[in-house]
């Protein structure tokens, strides 16, 4: 489900991923349709477990196999099949032009290295992959740079430091810097700073935001907080138990969310006069190893019908004019 998208930098197309394990197997992606556009920064909500993660995980090429098993789909890069691709030219594409924030910078850095060292392991062998000779000193200059960029204070200081040296909001400007080092043209940022103080997070948020939209990056983004997505995204997809249920222009699906199940994410979320109370989604996610048929979420759903039981609705276009979207409800199915 995905709305067409002009010369996209990402093409994701009925993804499927499953894990196996002593339970049975479990069908967690069920068919996915993601794009990103050039220059594009697109949001990717739905509640723990829904399955954001692996989606990323996947387009990353890091799903462990097993128990991890990419059961159909297409992930195309610029016009290549990610999937397809040999080891190498996945491994290069993984370190340059497709780079990952990762949400932890307390386990995302080796304490025992100094900064600089790992940052130029990173860059030192994406330029060896691909075929470039770089010196330590044009490495080190464009370290420093990147760091610069990411405002930590010293550079030079944070270059010779040891990963516990630095606060964790430092560590996590360090681990974007990382992301930037080899000029990707997407980043991948899942849950960047959760693990931090919210004015931290809040710092860094901002930080990233300015950045791609400086370079002019492609973003996919990963949060919980939906103020943070409406205000750093363009374009929005709502996850449900491994499947895209609403797509559309964020300010859109903010303004007229129709999912069933966007309606009560965004009930989730707190007003600032008091009006509405955190109220939280009755029931739980499926059991990914036996999902109920047709529309995952109609066991929890207040709309829910005899349909809903028996197939999984389509994409449906929803909203008129400005506020059009796409939604996989049946209660959208054109009469
Ligand atoms: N390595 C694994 N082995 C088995 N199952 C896994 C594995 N990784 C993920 N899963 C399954 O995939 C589901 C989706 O996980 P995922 O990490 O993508 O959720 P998420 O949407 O990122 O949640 P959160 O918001 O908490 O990060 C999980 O509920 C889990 O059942
Ligand atoms: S298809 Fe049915 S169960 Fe699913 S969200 Fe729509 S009304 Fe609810
Ligand atoms: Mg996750």
């Amino acid at each position: 489900m995905t709305a067409p998208v002009a010369a996209p930098v990402l093409d994701v197309r009925g993804l499927r991923v499953s894990f196996r394990g002593f339970e049975g197997v479990a069908e967690v992606l069920q068919g996915v349709d993601l794009t990103v556009g050039k220059g594009e920064r697109v949001g990717l909500v739905g509640e723990s477990g829904c399955g954001k993660s692996v989606t990323m995980r996947a387009i990353m090429g890091i799903l462990r196999a097993p128990p991890a098993r990419v059961d159909g789909g297409e992930i195309r890069y610029l016009g290549r099949d990610v999937l397809t691709l040999g080891r190498r030219e996945r491994d290069l594409l993984k370190g340059r032009d497709l780079s990952m924030v990762f949400q932890d910078p307390g386990t995302s850095l080796n304490p025992v290295f100094r900064i600089g060292e790992q940052l130029d392991d990173v860059m030192g062998w994406a330029d060896r992959r691909g075929g470039e000779r770089t010196s330590r000193r044009t490495r080190r200059g464009r370290i420093l740079e990147v760091l610069k960029q990411v405002k930590l204070p010293d550079p030079a200081l944070v270059y010779d430091a040891y990963p516990m040296q630095l606060s964790g909001g430092m560590r996590q400007r360090v681990l974007i810097a990382m992301a930037l080092l080899n000029r990707p043209t997407l980043l991948i940022a899942d849950e960047p700073g959760t693990a931090l103080d919210v004015t931290t997070q809040d710092e860094i948020l901002r930080l990233l935001d300015a950045l791609v939209q400086h370079d002019g990056l492609s973003m996919l983004l990963i949060s919980h907080n939906l103020g943070v997505v409406r205000a750093m995204t363009d374009r929005l997809y709502v996850m449900y138990a491994g499947a895209v249920v609403e797509e559309g222009a964020t300010a859109d699906v903010f303004a007229d969310p129709r999912h069933p199940y966007t309606q009560a994410l965004l009930r989730c979320v707190p007003k600032l006069d008091g009006s509405a109370v955190y109220a939280g989604i009755d029931g739980t996610l499926p059991d990914y190893t036996r999902p109920p048929g047709g529309c995952r979420f109609h066991p929890r759903c207040g709309y829910a019908h005899a349909r809903c039981s028996e197939a999984r609705p389509p994409a449906f276009e929803v909203g008129a004019g400005p506020v059009a979207h796409r939604s996989a409800c049946w209660l959208e199915e054109p009469r």
